[in-house]
């Protein structure tokens, strides 16, 4: 098992299905040389982009999720300065923190310094009716335990909100859970505090600092919703629902303060690290939102390695899991209109046509049946490719012993 698994460039914001750095890494240096193209249609958050830098090929990376494209530009995106970065960081910490802090106040005080308590998470225990809260004094730091009842819990957190938040948005039919629209995820309290955060980044006047700082805004999404509950094991909380937005009775609230700033440490890391592993390498790659049926940008013969991680049919709903992040960002999302196999078809005639005769396409599969990659090879050799071979590798992050392997097909394009 590698210790060095979780690389700072990957840990600020999450992507479903994002794939290990080191397996792509691999590939892309035993297809490809240092200075040659590689391209990845289905790019999702840049991880096969970035490793193609750090090895100093240039990257092409496509997807047709808006949110996925400013993802892999803020991971890839070198040199950043970072002092600069963190003086924008700063002035959001000026404009908001306390205005953030004040929605999280409580009555009582510090029983050792009188200081003031602010709220890092309250936990709904709907079967005891009571909240566990917890708290830190701003004044010497000291941890509170404290349980209130539930009933009246939310009454000190009905004042109007006071930005803009996305007010009328109604979530996609397939991830409605209990609930209708996109700012039912939050409380008023976390809703407010979202939108006064949104409102300062806003404000920040350089462009580059401003996107990263919404990097990590939406990063912090889904921590500041009410999805999440306590874990089984009692440490830590995961969402209650993957797959749809269910607002469950006993879901944590967290001090959606505290989790932007944490975020923003992992991107100062993530930074740090691009900026000596890419620095200005970053010139030569091409990230752009587009559908892969259709790179007429990228001429006949010109890319040197396809290396890529497709969707699998309809078994991800990636539409469905970026919306609420691609509304908050302000990004118009344009879905695929082809279904899966006619769009996957197009997509390999054109990564045929791309690709100089006698060079590699390889594909990772995560968890397929031999079904689904007997079909794939076909849809692949209809559009010119020859299968060359089928490697077994792991590409899940999990612990490895005992689990099954998934598979890179590889194929050579016509000659
Ligand atoms: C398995 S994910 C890629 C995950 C990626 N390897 C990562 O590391 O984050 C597949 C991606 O394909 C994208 N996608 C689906 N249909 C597409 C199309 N027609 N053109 C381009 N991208 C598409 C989805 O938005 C999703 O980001
Ligand atoms: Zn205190």
């Amino acid at each position: 098992m590698r210790t060095d698994k979780f690389q700072p460039r990957y840990q600020i914001h999450e992507y479903p299905g994002r794939k290990p750095w080191y397996v792509v890494r691999k590939y892309i240096e035993r297809y490809s040389r240092p200075g040659e193209t590689v391209l990845e249609p289905f790019c999702g958050s840049g991880v096969v982009p970035c490793e193609a830098l750090i090895a100093r090929r240039k990257a092409i990376a496509v997807d047709v999720d808006p949110l996925a494209i400013f993802i892999s530009k803020m991971t890839c995106i070198s040199p950043i300065d970072l002092t600069k970065l963190e003086q924008a960081f700063a002035e959001v910490e000026r404009v908001a923190k306390e205005t953030i802090y004040a929605l999280y106040l409580l009555e009582e005080k510090c029983n050792a310094c009188d200081g003031q308590l602010i709220i890092s998470s309250a936990a709904r225990m709907p079967q005891a009716q009571k909240v566990k809260v917890k708290a830190f004094c701003s004044e010497c730091d000291k941890i509170h335990e404290l349980v209130y009842e539930l009933q009246g819990w939310e009454k000190n957190i009905d004042e109007p909100i006071p930005y803009w938040y996305p007010e009328d948005a109604e979530l996609p039919e397939g991830i409605r859970g209990n609930i209708r629209y996109l700012h039912e995820l939050y409380t008023n309290r976390n809703l407010g505090a979202l939108s006064i955060l949104w409102h300062s980044i806003n404000l920040v006047g350089d462009e580059i600092h401003r996107k990263l700082l919404r990097l990590c805004f939406s990063a912090t999404l889904s921590k500041a919703s009410s999805i999440n509950v306590p874990k089984i094991s009692g440490k830590g909380w995961t969402p209650a629902d993957y797959n749809a937005y269910n607002i469950p009775d006993n879901f944590i609230e967290f001090n959606a303060w505290d989790g932007f700033s944490n975020k923003f440490r992992s991107c100062l890391e993530a930074k740090a690290q691009t900026n000596q592993l890419i620095g200005d390498f970053y010139a030569s790659a091409r990230i752009l939102n587009a559908s892969a049926e259709n790179l007429t940008f990228i001429p006949d013969n010109s890319v040197d390695y396809v290396l890529t991680d497709p969707p699998y049919a309809d078994v991800v709903r990636y539409y469905e899991r970026s919306f609420v992040r691609n509304v908050w960002l302000g990004f118009e999302m344009g879905a695929s209109q082809t279904e899966y196999p006619a769009m996957m078809q197009k997509v390999l005639r054109e990564v045929n046509r791309v690709l100089r005769p006698g060079k590699h396409l390889s594909v990772l599969l995560k968890g397929t049946s031999q079904e689904f990659r007997d079909e794939f090879v076909g849809l692949a050799e209809n559009a010119g490719l020859t299968h060359e071979s089928t490697d077994q590798e792991h590409l899940g992050y999990g612990n490895l012993q005992d689990r099954p392997a998934d598979h890179v097909l590889n194929f050579m394009s016509s000659v």
